[in-house]
Parts: C-alpha cells; structure tokens; sequence
C-alpha cells in the first residue's frame, strides 16, 4: 500500500465531507415551503453524518503521519427544492465513488479496509434516499388489490 497517496485520497474525501457539511447545513437554512418541516431536519442529520466522517478521516490521515486538509471541495447551493437535492445527489455520488476508489487502495490494510468499507456503504444509503426522494426509480404497481387464503 502507498501511504502517502492513500494519504491525498483520504484528504480528498476529508474535503468532499467538508463540503458536504456545509453544502447539507446551507440547504437546511434556505429550505422554504411545505417540506421544509421534513427535509430540514434530514438535511442537518446529513451535515451531522458528514462532519462525523470527517472525525473518523482527520484522525486516520494524522495517524498514518498525514497533514489533515482543512479546505472543503466546491460547494453548490439553491433555493428551489428539486434542484437542491439534486445537488446533494450530485455530491453525494461523488463522494461514494471517491470511497469507492479508495476500497480499491486499502485491500491490504484490514482496519482501513473496514472503515472505507464502512463509509462506502453508508454514503451509498445517502445516494439511495435522495435518488427516492427525487422519484428517480419509478416503481410499477400492477395489484393494487392484494388477497391472501389462508390455509
Ligand atoms: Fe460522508
Ligand atoms: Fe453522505
């Protein structure tokens, strides 16, 4: 494994979670309208997950003998709704497939393994939630009516 550029790769997840922050925490403010009661709230949770991988990646990248960034990747923001989250789609994908990328690097290092592992499959969950809340997957219904005999 070369540490020092599984070092930059994990910098550059450091500033895409900082991003992510702020990009999650902007939305929630500008959020306006019917459901800004509902996507206000998961908006800063989101911030809240993001600033946590940002703990668990600033501590990881000084413990292999790294300088943690502290600049956050381009941020995008919006005050319409739809367009909001697809920004948040936009970043949130990005950020997945740089973990992604990432797996690929740390095979070798179990612990490090785990953690990318980890967060693969929690940054994959956000993509999932906005790609629903953006009614990408259309779901066809063909029983509207279900009945069950029970034996
Ligand atoms: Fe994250
Ligand atoms: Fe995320």
């Amino acid at each position: 494994m070369n540490v020092q550029k599984v070092i930059d790769e994990l910098n550059k997840a450091l500033s895409l979670e900082y991003a992510s922050v702020i990009q999650g925490l902007q939305h929630s403010f500008l959020v306006q309208g019917l459901f800004r009661e509902s996507i206000s709230p998961m908006l800063r949770e989101h911030a809240e997950e993001s600033f946590k991988h940002a703990k668990i990646l600033g501590d990881k990248i000084v413990a292999l003998g790294g300088l943690p960034t502290v600049e956050p990747a381009p941020v995008k923001q919006a005050s319409d709704l739809v367009e909001m989250l697809k920004q948040d789609l936009t970043l949130a994908r990005e950020v997945y497939e740089h973990y992604e990328s990432l797996l690929k690097m740390v095979q070798d290092d179990t612990p490090l393994r785990v953690m990318v592992e980890n967060l693969v499959e929690t940054e994959k969950k956000d993509c999932e939630e906005l790609e629903k809340l953006l009614e990408l997957k259309k779901i066809r219904v063909k029983d509207k009516e279900l009945t069950f005999r029970v034996k």
